[in-house]
């Protein structure tokens, strides 16, 4: 090197010197900091909190902390936020067997949920209630790990989707209805049979009491929360309707959604009728 030096870099001329510079800096791309990882948008997080109330809390709880034996916490459960969000996302698609001999299965959601909303399930629950995961989630991911899972370890038989409720159907499956939480699938409350065989004509006063039964258990319900017991017992309802399509199904949901918050404030406690005692 000391020849090279010596007997021609030292010896070039000036331009020369500035070309060999320049075409350096060209050679070796500026040092870059490392890639940060990727974090999900604060709506995907949102979005991905909702999904999860609606498809996944009725067993894993609004909490994370599952059920002692029977459903298995992702509150501080490393295996959905250490390392890749593969299993989690492979979980949700296929499903799980039971966790325990007679226990009940995890449903699979590949045909329930699309590639956005298991991508933004998987990065709530990495992030959620303390757990230290990176919300990196992609519905590319998804899509990938749906063309190279393994086939469904579950049967999506309908009593399989939900041992919590003989509405749980497949029909209810297809629409995306709300798998139902605890006091919605307890017989004892019949929460879930008021809205059976639900018509038009019937709804209006149908839902005033399914509302008036769920507030005698839960006083301080909001009204977010009444709207959601109302939508997941009227879901499996219209979907069991024959000769709908899936969208005039949705339709009739949405129409039912905007209705409901006449409903839920009820003819009882709207100022015209209670004018004058
Ligand atoms: C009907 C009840 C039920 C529903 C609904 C359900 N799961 Fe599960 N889940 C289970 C059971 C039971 C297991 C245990 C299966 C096993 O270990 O074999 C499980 C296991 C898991 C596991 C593996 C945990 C571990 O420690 O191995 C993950 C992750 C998971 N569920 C995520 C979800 C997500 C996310 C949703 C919503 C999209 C969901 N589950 C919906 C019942 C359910």
């Amino acid at each position: 090197m000391k020849a090279v030096v010596d007997f021609s870099l030292s010896q070039l001329p000036e331009s020369d010197i500035n070309d060999l510079a320049a075409y350096l800096q060209t050679a070796t791309p500026p040092r870059e900091t490392p890639p940060k990882p990727v974090s999900a948008n604060p709506a995907m997080i949102v979005e991905g909190k909702r999904l999860y109330a609606a498809n996944c809390a009725a067993c894993h709880q609004a909490n994370g902390a599952g059920i002692v034996d029977v459903f298995p916490n992702l509150a501080g459960n490393q295996s959905v936020w250490n390392g890749p969000p593969d299993n989690l996302i492979g979980a949700m698609l296929g499903g799980l067997i039971p966790w325990h001999k007679n226990g009940p299965a995890m449903p699979g959601f590949a045909d329930v949920l699309n590639d956005e909303e298991i991508a933004a399930i998987a990065n709530y629950v990495r992030t959620a209630w303390g757990n230290p995961g990176v919300a990196d989630a992609t519905a590319k991911d998804v899509l990938k790990l749906r063309e190279t899972a393994p086939p469904r370890q579950i049967a999506l038989a309908d009593r399989d989707y939900l041992n919590l409720s003989p509405i749980g159907s497949a029909a209810a499956r297809k629409l995306g209805c709300p798998l139902l939480s605890t006091p919605m699938s307890d017989p004892g409350n019949h929460w879930m049979t008021i809205m059976e065989g639900v018509t038009t004509d019937t709804l209006p006063n149908r839902t005033r009491a399914l509302i008036d039964e769920v507030r005698k258990l839960y006083p301080n319900a909001t009204r977010e929360e009444l709207t959601n017991y109302a939508v997941t017992a009227y879901c499996p309802a219209v979907a069991a309707e024959p000769g709908l399509s899936r969208s005039e199904k949705r339709a009739a949901l949405a129409r039912f959604r905007q209705a409901l918050p006449a409903l839920i404030a009820g003819p009882e406690h709207s100022p015209a009728t209670n004018a004058g005692g």
